[in-house]
């Protein structure tokens, strides 16, 4: 059975001292949560991973990194490898997101070459992609999504799948306080499944958990997450502040 997810995406917030204070009373306020088949995963800045990992230690909450550089080792300034980050314990890593994409160029072909270094490593990803506001105003919105998982993904074997987390971010909801409708979401996951399936199997499709990310906040959540094919969320804004990151873990 797939697992549900609930992830915080910190983005570039949070200094070290305010990492582990939210790790600490993100403790104290799920210690009690009977959380079965839910992960509750939160993504700090690289520069607070190791102390936010030590923060975490002996609660169930994972600690990942936001992206990490393809390469093993070399002349790559400002950039961290997989092999710096499993140094640490870092299990999973967040790549593809949108910022990344638009404001540091990543691209499909280059988030191939991270994946496929996700993978040599036995590390875990959380695979962000979505359209643009213009893509679903055009009506692209099923192509685009459908070509960034072929570009980026679909050159992986079978097995591979185990190790990849899909998260659906539509670019216009990221931060905008618009969220994509229970039913656009539902939707748009059903037709990511079943491109799954036509080139793998149902197995992998089912597989997969399929995150919704984009505005998803304590008053949205629930409903977003009754949808069949949306196992959990990434979340933003709203994973900043404790009280509604843990009412969005308590709506799964
Ligand atoms: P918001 O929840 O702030 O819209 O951000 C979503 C996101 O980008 C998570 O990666």
């Amino acid at each position: 059975m797939r697992s549900k997810i609930v992830a915080g995406n910190w983005k570039m917030n949070n200094n070290n001292k305010e990492s582990i204070q939210l790790i600490e009373d993100l403790k104290a306020a799920i210690k009690n949560e009977e959380l079965s088949n839910t992960r509750v995963i939160v993504a700090p800045t690289f520069v607070n991973l190791a102390t936010s990992i030590s923060a975490a230690n002996g609660s169930s909450i994972e600690v990942v990194a936001q992206n990490m550089h393809q390469a093993k080792n070399g002349a790559y300034t400002g950039e961290i490898s997989a092999d710096m980050l499993k140094a640490i314990d870092v299990k999973t890593v967040i790549l593809g997101h949108s910022e990344r994409r638009t404001y540091f160029n990543e691209t499909d072909a280059s988030l191939a070459e991270k994946v496929d270094a996700i993978l040599a490593n036995d590390l875990e990803t959380i695979f962000c992609f979505g359209e643009l506001l213009e893509d679903r105003k055009s009506d692209n919105h099923f192509a685009v999504v459908e070509s960034q998982l072929k570009n980026a993904l679909f050159h992986l074997e079978a097995s591979a799948w185990k190790s990849i987390v899909l998260a659906y971010e539509p670019v216009w909801a990221i931060g905008t306080g618009e969220t994509a409708s229970p039913e656009q979401a539902q939707e748009m996951h059903a037709f990511i499944r079943s491109i799954i399936e036509k080139k793998y199997n149902k197995e992998v499709a089912d597989g997969v958990s399929i995150l919704y990310g984009g505005s998803v906040k304590p008053a949205n959540a629930e409903e977003i997450f009754s949808k069949p094919d949306v196992d959990g969320g990434l979340i933003g804004g709203a994973a900043l502040k404790v009280a509604d990151f843990t009412a969005i873990i308590k709506a799964i």
